[in-house]
């Protein structure tokens, strides 16, 4: 892999489309989180993401486009909201799942007759595309289940020499991945809440969306554990953050308090993390803060909730599967992190 401390250039450019076109790895910035894309059409290329993540095959990736006008090469039958929604966020933070053009490998799909494409809004991603003039699948660059990647070096540390060539475009603006919106069905349903938000949409599209995935969706994002650090997370308000760290201490555990102020007595031998003071921060510095909180060592991270609306879902979203409490329902992954009863396992006496 290519060592950069350097903004990409042009030259960068034409390497990676070199590295695309041969079927290597390219892991890109955009304004969510990075990516780790290859060729779209090539599923020799689409496998090798599925190797360097760990990933299952039968979960989609989604296709990132570098303009709206290519939507009719990679989705058939666009319903009329496709078409609006696609105007009014792209490129940006939002992914549509539509039914796939015939000739979408099946590798990109995890076997689904869907295909999730988005049009990135982030200079790098956009020049990128257009240089390469075609699809590239791109996951978040992260190892299965783990922390998504909000700057090059963490794509370095996860992944290495697994990725032919990282372009640095230095830190995520937004650092939450994208809002992903299935228009297949009659109605309009958000599986993963991001940056463009449930309201955004219903004001474009006017008429209601629903919001959560059916329980037969197969998305990474959606499992109830994903996005976790090694240091288990509790979830906690304002309110009980305190008395959640004191409790967790117990037994001698390294506990961290996240939160975007210090609070006036935070317990002797607990770290404070800082969340920042509005919720695009919040959105912005999850995922490093998570990084830090294994990097400093602690062994149970408490995390004050921000509130449920706009952003705020999806930053809530990624926590309480940070926390491994997705949707409420155990998993194999959730399962891990919980006793028989349901609680977490390992847990403080009461
Ligand atoms: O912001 C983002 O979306 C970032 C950047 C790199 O674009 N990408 C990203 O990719 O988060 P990934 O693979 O980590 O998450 C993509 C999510 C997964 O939960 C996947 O299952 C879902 O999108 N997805 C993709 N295609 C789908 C489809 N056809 N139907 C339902 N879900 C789909
Ligand atoms: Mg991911």
């Amino acid at each position: 892999m290519t060592r950069r401390e350097t903004p990409a250039d042009a030259s960068d450019l034409a390497r990676a489309v070199a590295v695309l076109r041969r079927g290597g790895l390219v892991a890109f910035p955009t304004e969510t989180v990075y990516g780790l894309g290859a060729d779209a059409r090539s599923p020799a290329a689409v496998a090798r993401i599925f190797a360097a993540k760990g990933r299952p095959p039968d979960h989609p990736l989604i296709v990132h486009l570098g303009t709206a006008s290519q939507l009719a090469q990679w989705a058939r039958d666009i319903p009329p909201a496709a078409h609006r929604l696609a105007e009014a966020f792209w490129p940006g933070p939002m992914t549509l799942v539509l039914p796939r053009a015939h000739d979408v490998p099946v590798a990109v799909t995890g076997g689904l007759d869907t295909v999730g494409l988005r049009v990135p809004d982030h200079p790098l991603a956009l020049a990128l595309l257009e240089a390469f003039g075609d699809g590239i699948a791109a996951p978040s660059a992260n190892r299965y289940g783990r922390v998504s990647p909000t700057v090059a070096a963490h794509v370095r540390e996860e992944l290495g020499a697994t990725v032919d060539l990282l372009l640095d475009g230095g830190a995520c603006t937004l650092g939450l991945e994208s809002t992903i919106v299935d228009v297949t069905t009659a109605g309009v349903r958000i599986l993963r809440p991001g940056a463009v938000t449930a309201q955004a949409i219903q004001h474009v599209l006017a008429q209601p969306v629903v919001t959560g995935a059916p329980q037969d969706v197969r998305a990474p994002g959606r499992k109830p554990s994903h996005y976790a650090p090694r240091a288990r997370v509790v979830l906690a308000s304002r309110m009980t953050a305190v008395a959640e760290v004191t409790r967790w201490q117990d037994g001698g555990r390294r506990v961290g308090l996240l939160a975007s102020a210090p609070p006036p007595a935070l317990p002797a031998g607990a770290v404070w993390l800082d969340f920042g003071g509005t919720v695009h921060a919040q959105a912005r510095v999850l995922y490093q803060r998570l990084r830090d909180a294994d990097h400093v060592g602690i062994d149970v991270l408490v995390v004050v909730m921000p509130a449920a609306n706009g952003l705020g879902d999806a930053v809530r979203d990624r926590l309480v599967r940070a926390a491994g409490l997705g949707d409420g329902i155990a998993d194999g992954a959730g399962d891990a992190r919980r006793d028989a009863s349901g609680r977490p396992g390992d847990g403080p006496p009461d």
